[in-house]
């Protein structure tokens, strides 16, 4: 049976031109209803504008009470297949140590040593919690084996809760192949790549100091798309580098973190069609500086926002914190945060049918504990998710 959900006190479409300004790219309706048939958008508009057999109460219907409605978060970057934790190295760096790409070996050990049910219970967790806090989409990679049947092992335990899953064997150089990177180079392109390939959808890597240099990661992003995979990467998060502008001349969906951007970066994402995700987590967790988001949308740039969930260096799936560390920090308006968390994650994985509450898109929408989306940053920390539809079914109310 269609549910229709009514006296919705602003909803966030993200339909350019169906909101009350033309102007807005979130499409905001005030006053606003929306009617979810077989998993997704029927019709979307002024609640005095609903659709007759709607508004006679033939469908199920569900009072917003006035509150704010936004689409489902899409989180499109996290690492949540890992055993383990670091909150040691988190407790030092708040005493002033500094963030190093080595500790990922640390959680690399740990995950070996975890069994398949360990994983998988450990995931259904964190599925809950993403789910609680009104994510409806999300990516995981992998990263944290490094072996060719550890990251096959993780990338079937990923896509077991997601259809979004990144190979990630490009995450540090893994640590029986330190005295040989070529070698593991080699196998990361190779056999890893083989294994992993049919349980993916992209392939990620880590282009830093201390974990892969540019002409590595360009090899291995194009071996990638030459098993059928689709190029995405980490870059500039620790300092200036070529991440970003090798993923612009690739292509890449997306280029995550850009915390470190030089002019010509900004420009050469302003020219492509790569998307710049932005981490915030990240620099709340190193205490790195927060990437100039501003800068970004004023260059015309895309920009996503995801949490990168992971042990060490952003521990929180929270995507309202993420809104909320935006607006404070980066220079974003909540339009643009909000745009950001859902419509940006969704260009990020290249996915038309999530993100936005058009006609047609699935229907992952959340009810918040607010009058208006302005309090996901109004209120940080704050459990503002009152009820999740994913698929158009009520997960929590
Ligand atoms: O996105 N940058 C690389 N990978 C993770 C950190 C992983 C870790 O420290 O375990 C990130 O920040
Ligand atoms: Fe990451």
């Amino acid at each position: 049976m269609p549910t229709l959900i009514t006296n919705i006190g602003e909803l966030t479409t993200n339909v350019a031109g169906l909101g009350d300004d033309p102007d807005d790219a979130t499409g905001l309706i005030r006053d606003a209803a929306v009617l979810i048939d077989d998993g997704r958008v029927a019709w979307v508009g002024c609640a005095d504008e609903t659709p007759e057999d709607a508004a006679r109460g033939e469908d199920e219907v569900v009072d917003a009470g006035g509150s704010a409605v936004v689409p489902g978060f899409v989180d499109s970057h996290t690492h949540l297949v890992f055993g383990g934790d670091r909150a040691d190295e988190f407790e030092a760096r708040m005493a002033g140590a500094s963030y190093a790409a080595g500790g990922i070996r640390r959680t690399v050990r740990a995950t070996r040593e975890a069994s398949d049910d360990e994983l998988r219970a450990r995931l259904a967790r964190f599925v809950r919690e993403l789910h609680a806090q009104g994510t409806t989409t999300f990516e995981i990679k992998t990263g944290y084996d490094l072996t060719v049947a550890g990251e096959a092992r993780l990338a079937r335990l990923a896509r077991g809760v997601t259809d979004e899953v990144t190979y990630l064997g490009a995450h540090v150089v893994a640590p029986e192949y330190r005295a040989d990177r070529d070698a593991y180079v080699d196998l990361v392109c190779g056999e890893m790549l083989a294994a992993v390939a049919p349980h993916a959808r992209w392939i990620d890597v880590f282009c830093e100091t201390g974990a892969f240099t540019p002409a590595e990661t360009e090899r291995i992003l194009r071996a990638g798309v030459a098993a059928g995979l689709r190029p995405r990467l980490h870059g500039n998060q620790l300092g200036p580098g070529a991440g970003v502008q090798l993923a612009v001349a690739l292509g890449a969906a997306s280029v995550d973190h850009c915390t470190y951007l030089s002019d010509d970066d900004v420009a050469a994402l302003a020219a492509g069609d790569t998307v710049a995700t932005l981490l915030p987590g990240v620099e709340f967790s190193t205490r790195h500086p927060y990437p100039d988001a501003r800068r970004l949308i004023d260059a015309g740039v895309t920009v996503a926002l995801a949490s990168d969930c992971n042990p060490g260096t952003s521990f929180t799936s929270s995507m309202p914190l993420m809104i909320a560390l935006a607006v404070r920090e980066m220079g974003m308006t909540v339009a643009e945060a909000v745009w950001a968390a859902t419509a940006g994650g969704a260009r990020a994985l290249r996915r038309a049918d999530v993100g936005h509450l058009g006609v047609g898109a699935r229907a992952d929408l959340v009810v918040l504990d607010a009058p208006t989306r302005t309090h996901l940053a109004y209120r940080p920390g704050v459990p503002l998710v009152h009820a999740v539809y994913r698929n158009g079914v009520s997960a929590r109310g």
